[in-house]
């Protein structure tokens, strides 16, 4: 282990889009020295993202301040987690990351490309992509997170209460909800589109809005349950909008660059009185938004 000062940032499905703008912005727009680890499932893609962003870096501040990392990590996978866990206490010590930011997800396609429809296969699978493999890493990287650590995490505005209908907008933005009912309303939305009856229980037929507001529902959870944590940890989950890359295609309005804004902000902001107000709130243009 090391006595380095300097911050340390974790980013999930760094390679490309919006996660790859992250990074690129943690390392070479932050005032705060930090190592910064690209993360990537594939590490072809992630050590050519690598090579990619080190080289910008190297053109752009050769000394250096901030130092990039690659590991690989596939967010679905425990056996590619548990590894990345030892080796980041190994490197920083029980408690040396201070931000976490679970960027990989994404929707399912069919064989040409286009978003499929809303099956129980899609919705098993966008749910697991999106949900069960952040809340994953999250719970592994928690321990080892540092005094004012923060976690943030990717969501979309598609995912706002007012898709669901009956209790569960309630039970959602609930205080009472736990860990577990929240797997349950996850779980219960995959096989209620088995099923057919996800309408009656309230749900849309939005797969990757209702993994999302799990995670909405996961960050409100975890400010409440860590809210008495000497550590005081900040957690968000922050809408990049509507970005350019390979999920939504040419035609979306902002930059990559632009969608990587509001997390990095909510990762280093200096303004933690702001932070704290919202803790485990939902963000957007650096703003807190109403779910
Ligand atoms: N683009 C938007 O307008 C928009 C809007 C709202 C929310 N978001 C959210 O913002 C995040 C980034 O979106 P994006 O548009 O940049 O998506 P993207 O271009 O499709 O990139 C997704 C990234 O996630 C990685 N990934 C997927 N599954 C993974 C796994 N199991 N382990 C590790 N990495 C994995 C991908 O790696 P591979 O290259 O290996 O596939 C890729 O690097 C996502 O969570 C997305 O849902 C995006």
């Amino acid at each position: 282990m090391s006595d380095d000062r300097r911050l340390v940032a974790v980013v999930t499905g760094a390679n490309r889009g919006i996660g790859k703008a992250i990074v690129r912005r943690l390392l070479l727009q932050t005032s705060k020295p930090l190592i910064v680890y690209l993360t990537a499932r594939n590490v072809d893609r992630g050590q050519a993202a690598f090579d990619e962003l080190r080289h910008e870096q190297l053109k752009a501040e050769p000394q250096l301040r901030n130092e990039l990392r690659f590991h690989q990590l596939d967010v679905a996978d425990v056996d590619s987690i548990q590894p990345f866990i030892d080796y980041l206490r190994l490197m920083h010590g029980a408690q040396g990351v201070d931000v976490l930011i679970n960027n990989a997800g994404g929707v399912v396609r069919d064989s040409s490309g286009v978003v499929r429809r809303c099956d129980a296969d899609t919705a098993y699978r966008t749910v697991h992509m999106n949900y069960f493999t952040a809340v994953s890493v999250t719970s592994l990287v928690l321990p080892l997170m540092r005094p004012r650590g923060r976690v943030v995490f990717m969501v979309t505005a598609l995912a706002h209460l007012g898709i669901f209908s009956g209790d569960l907008p309630k039970v959602l933005a609930s205080d009472d909800l736990s860990l577990q009912g929240l797997h349950i309303i996850e779980n219960g939305f995959v096989s209620s589109v088995g099923k057919g009856t996800f309408s009656a229980y309230g749900f849309p037929p939005m797969p990757f809005a209702v993994a999302k507001a799990g995670l909405i529902a996961y960050a409100r959870m975890l400010a409440r349950t860590f809210a008495r944590d000497p550590r005081g940890l900040i957690f968000a989950a922050v809408c990049p909008g509507y970005v350019r890359t390979d999920m939504t295609g040419p035609y979306a309005p902002l930059t990559p660059d632009q969608g990587a804004e509001t997390p990095v902000y909510v990762a280093l902001a200096d303004d933690e009185k702001r932070l704290y107000r919202h803790n485990g709130g939902l963000w957007k243009h650096k703003k807190p938004l109403k779910w």
